[in-house]
């Protein structure tokens, strides 16, 4: 899995990166380490553990084979924090101090799409004034590169399936979507006021699955409002059935359809000096919420008790991209199926029934 950053990554094997990756500790942060240091890139973690665990970056170091993930514990809010990490992580190139990172790889934000709705201030106050600060520290250390973790959600209900880059974003139902917009709007705009942004914003569609070694994976606080989480919950027998948001959608079996991918990251664009680039990162596979109950059943041999329930307000029907642009422009295409993805969550989750 996440072998978008392999692909990625080999393309420019001789270039050594450091890269700050804010939310590291999280689920994609994680995963997008180990494919980081296996490319032979080195990495600096910078996350406030409001949504991780410290035990995931002690994995991931198991995993890589290094003693420790260079991790600062604060919250990219905090100017000063942030004005340290840069401080210390610069080099004296010919007698003159350079900003120490090639790169951002922003993931850290919050991202559950219902507490946003019941907590607007907090959401907007952490994604917005977080991203605000990172930029503005980024920009006088001359670190001018992002890879932003933007979502499919900002199609809202999309004019076109399957969803090209091209497609107009919609109407966001929640914050946490609308946080996403906007970012992505402040963004693009200051990439178009300084040339010297690389700005890359990946749309993440359903990133799903674990880290094949079962040591890391998705480790939602309380009750998962994602499906793959929530099923392996149901196997493990944390939780006594799925609920099926709704099998009265215009979709094959009524049941709303997405696409699901293991969990991917994009660095290549901004060696090419890719100004503003957007892509869609998804299989451009849509599978419906029986389809992925069904396979989990089937692949590992468990069962998965369900039961239909009212939609779910702000769902809708179908969800895919058309991945043709990063496969075109990154020569990326996904490697794994839903069956991998099945497979990976459920030996995550066996093997770590509590999480971390
Ligand atoms: P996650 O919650 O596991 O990881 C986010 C990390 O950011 C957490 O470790 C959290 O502690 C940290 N964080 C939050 N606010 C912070 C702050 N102010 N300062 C420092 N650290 C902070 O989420 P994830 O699933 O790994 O997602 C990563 C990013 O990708 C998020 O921005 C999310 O919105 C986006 N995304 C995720 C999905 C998905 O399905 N997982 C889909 C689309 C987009
Ligand atoms: C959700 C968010 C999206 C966010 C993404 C990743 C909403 C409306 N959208 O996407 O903004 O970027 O997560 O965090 O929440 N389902 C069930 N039962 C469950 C859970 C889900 O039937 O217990 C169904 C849903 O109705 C949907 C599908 O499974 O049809 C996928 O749901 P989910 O995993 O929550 O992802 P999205 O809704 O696509």
């Amino acid at each position: 899995m996440f072998k978008f950053f392999v692909v990625l990554l080999q393309a420019e094997k001789n270039k050594h990166m450091n890269i700050l990756v804010t939310g590291g500790a999280g689920f994609i942060g994680s995963h997008t380490l180990i494919e980081l240091y296996k490319a032979g890139h080195t990495a600096l973690v910078v996350d406030n553990l409001y949504n991780s665990n410290r035990e995931a970056l002690r994995r991931v170091a198991e995993l890589i084979g290094i003693p420790e993930v260079p991790f600062v514990q604060a919250d990219i809010r905090d100017r000063d924090a942030l004005e340290k990490i840069f401080v210390q992580n610069s080099k004296i190139v010919n007698g003159k101090i350079v900003n120490g990172f090639d790169a951002c790889i922003h993931f850290a934000g919050l991202k559950a799409v219902g507490e946003s709705v019941a907590k607007p201030l907090e959401y907007y106050e952490n994604n917005m004034n977080g991203s605000f600060v990172l930029l503005d520290v980024m920009r006088w250390h001359g670190c001018k590169n992002i890879i932003f973790s933007s979502s499919a959600t900002v199609y809202g209900d999309p004019a076109v399936i399957p969803i090209t880059e091209d497609c107009p974003k919609g109407q966001c139902t929640n914050p946490y979507g609308q946080t996403k917009s906007m970012l992505e709007q402040v963004m693009t705009d200051l990439q178009k006021a300084d040339p010297e942004w690389n700005v890359v914003l990946l749309r993440y569609f359903n990133p799903i699955g674990a880290h094949a070694s079962g040591r890391i994976g998705e480790n939602p606080n309380g009750i998962p409002n994602n499906l793959m989480p929530y099923i392996t919950q149901v196997a493990v027998g944390k939780r006594e059935r799925l609920g099926v948001f709704g099998n009265d959608y215009p979709t094959p079996d009524g049941t709303g359809v997405r696409d699901y991918i293991h969990v991917v990251a994009a660095l290549q664009a901004i060696e090419r000096n890719a100004g503003l680039a957007i892509y869609n990162i998804g299989t451009g596979q849509g599978y419906s919420v029986l389809d992925v109950v069904k396979t989990f059943i089937r692949v590992n041999g468990v069962d998965i008790p369900y039961q239909i329930m009212p939609r779910r307000a702000g769902d809708i029907a179908t969800c895919y991209c058309d991945p043709a642009k990063a496969a075109k422009e990154l020569g990326w295409k996904a490697q794994f199926g839903l069956e991998e993805m099945c497979r990976d969550a459920w030996n995550w989750q066996k093997n770590n029934p509590n999480g971390y």
